[in-house]
Parts: C-alpha cells; sequence; structure tokens
C-alpha cells in the first residue's frame, strides 16, 4: 500500500490566488503535491490566444516556493508531451462536451482530455484538483476518469474572486485596468441573476440577462445558459430535486472571460 498520498495541480502557469487555492488543498490533504504548468496548444483553437497567452515561468516558481509543504512543479515542453504529432485525441463525455464551452470552443475538450489523461498517467496521483471556475471542465475531467477507469479522485474547489467580483483568471491580466474594475459587472449580475431565479421562470432570467448585457457596450455577450448542475443540459422546467447553475461567457476587449454560479 503506498504510504504517501501524492495531489495533482494541473495548470497553464501564471499562477494567482485562484490556482493557488487549489494548490493549498492539494497541500493540506497530502503529502506530496505536483504542479504542472503547460500551456497546451490543443486546447486553443484561436492561435492568438494561445500565442497571446501568459506566461510567466519564473514568477510562478517563485510563487510556489511560498507554499509550505513539498511541490513539485512538472513543466514538459510540447515535445515531451507531443512528440511531433501535436493533435488531440478524440473524447466522448457523454454529451457534456457538446453544451457550452463545447459549442463555442471547437475541439477544446478532446484537447484538454487529452492533456489531463497524459498528465494522470505520468504522476498517477491519488487526488487531483480543479477549480469549479471552469465547472464544464470539471465535470468533463470527472467522466474521462470515470470512462477510462483512471484510480484518481478528482476534487472540485470552488471559485476564487477578486476584491470586486470578477472570477480570478490569468486572462485579467490582459484587461486594461479600467475594464477589468468594470468587469465585477459580471458577477453582480450573476447575484442577482440568482435573487431573481427564486421566483422567475428561467427563461425571464436569462433573458433579462441579455437585455442587462445589452446596456453594457463594454461588454460583449456570448452566452448565458441556465443548467442541470450534472449533466449541463439546457434546463426546461425547473424541479425541487435538481440542481442548477447560471453560465457565462463575455468578451471585454476581446478578452473572453467565463464565469457560473450555483442558482440553488
Ligand atoms: P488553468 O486555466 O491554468 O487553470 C488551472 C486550474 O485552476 C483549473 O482547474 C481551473 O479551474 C482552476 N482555476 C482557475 N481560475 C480559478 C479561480 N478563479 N478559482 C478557482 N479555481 C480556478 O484549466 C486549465 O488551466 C487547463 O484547461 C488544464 C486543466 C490545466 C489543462 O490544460
Amino acid at each position: 500500500m503506498k504510504s504517501k498520498t501524492v495531489g495533482l495541480v494541473p495548470t497553464m502557469g501564471a499562477l494567482h490566488s485562484g490556482h493557488m487555492s487549489l494548490v493549498k488543498r492539494a497541500s493540506a490533504e497530502n503529502n506530496l503535491v505536483v504542479v504542472s504548468i503547460f500551456v497546451n496548444p490543443t486546447q486553443f483553437d484561436n492561435k492568438s490566444d494561445l500565442e497571446k497567452y501568459p506566461r510567466f515561468l519564473e514568477k510562478d516558481l517563485e510563487t510556489l516556493k511560498k507554499v509550505n509543504s513539498e511541490v513539485i512543479v512538472f513543466t514538459p515542453s510540447v515535445e515531451e508531451i507531443y512528440a511531433n504529432n501535436i493533435n488531440a485525441q478524440k473524447f466522448d463525455y457523454d454529451g457534456l462536451e457538446h453544451e457550452m464551452e463545447g459549442k463555442f470552443r471547437n475541439g477544446h475538450f478532446d484537447g484538454v482530455g487529452t492533456i489531463v489523461k497524459q498528465l494522470l498517467e505520468i504522476v498517477d496521483p491519488h487526488k487531483a484538483y480543479f477549480g469549479e471556475k471552469d465547472y464544464q471542465q470539471l465535470l468533463i475531467i470527472k467522466k474521462l476518469v470515470e470512462k477510462n477507469h483512471i484510480p484518481v479522485e478528482i476534487v472540485g474547489c470552488p471559485i476564487e474572486r477578486e476584491n470586486n467580483g470578477l472570477a480570478m483568471s490569468s486572462r485579467n491580466e490582459r484587461l486594461p485596468s479600467e475594464t477589468r474594475k468594470k468587469a465585477s459587472f459580471i458577477f453582480k449580475t450573476l447575484l442577482e441573476a440568482k435573487e431573481k431565479f427564486g421566483t422567475e421562470s428561467a427563461l425571464d432570467v436569462t433573458n433579462w440577462i441579455k437585455e442587462k448585457f445589452k446596456q453594457e457596450p463594454l461588454f460583449d455577450l456570448e452566452y448565458i445558459e441556465i443548467a442541470n448542475a450534472d449533466t449541463l443540459e439546457p434546463i426546461e422546467r425547473k424541479r425541487d430535486n435538481e440542481k442548477y447553475r447560471a453560465f457565462i461567457a463575455v468578451y471585454a476587449d476581446s478578452v473572453r472571460l467565463i464565469d457560473n454560479i450555483a442558482l440553488n
């Protein structure tokens, strides 16, 4: 029996407090933490997004040195992961991949599955940590592990936010400071939507959000969806025993931001 436990935190670097909350949780629950930093080319459907993705390896290593437990940082090169075939495998996640991010980011979850499966095989951790910030990704990883019988526990961690409520993201670095301040609008709107969801229909709530965004020219709403929190299927009719979440993707100064909130 393995007496020491290993926790894996996969990341693409440019570490912020959102990532570090996963690292802290992993270090509280394991003897050894492995943090991978790898900007995975196959999960980007947009070449310029990949090129512009922030890379701060030295700074990230400094940040990880400050963690109060043993951390191994794994920073493979693209060649080590993909050799000379930079392509994603195809995955079937029982339909989860066709909703929301799957509709707007072609092949994204094939790329995510390809890298995460490989990281799990290389590191062979007891637990692996993922943020609810990317809630659809979290469900997809759980499905990947279940379908491929990978012996690891997937742990979901809550969304860390900036003081103004904006969900932390490496992409926030690309926002002009005025826009970054105003982007608190996204979470504020989700909170109001949660209030409304108590008494109004999902359709009325989503229409209300769409209307709010029309009045806010700084932000370009890509999608707003209220869906079942387990299947991600768009809600048809509220049922007492089902959990729902609202999911949103927004462009601000051509930076793509996503967020989500539990509604009940
Ligand atoms: P990345 O965007 O770097 O995120 C790494 C992990 O940190 C993910 O599990 C993500 O959900 C979590 N995370 C990011 N922002 C967070 C926040 N504000 N609060 C809580 N958790 C947050 O997600 C990826 O990388 C990649 O797709 C990856 C899984 C590493 C595969 O390449």
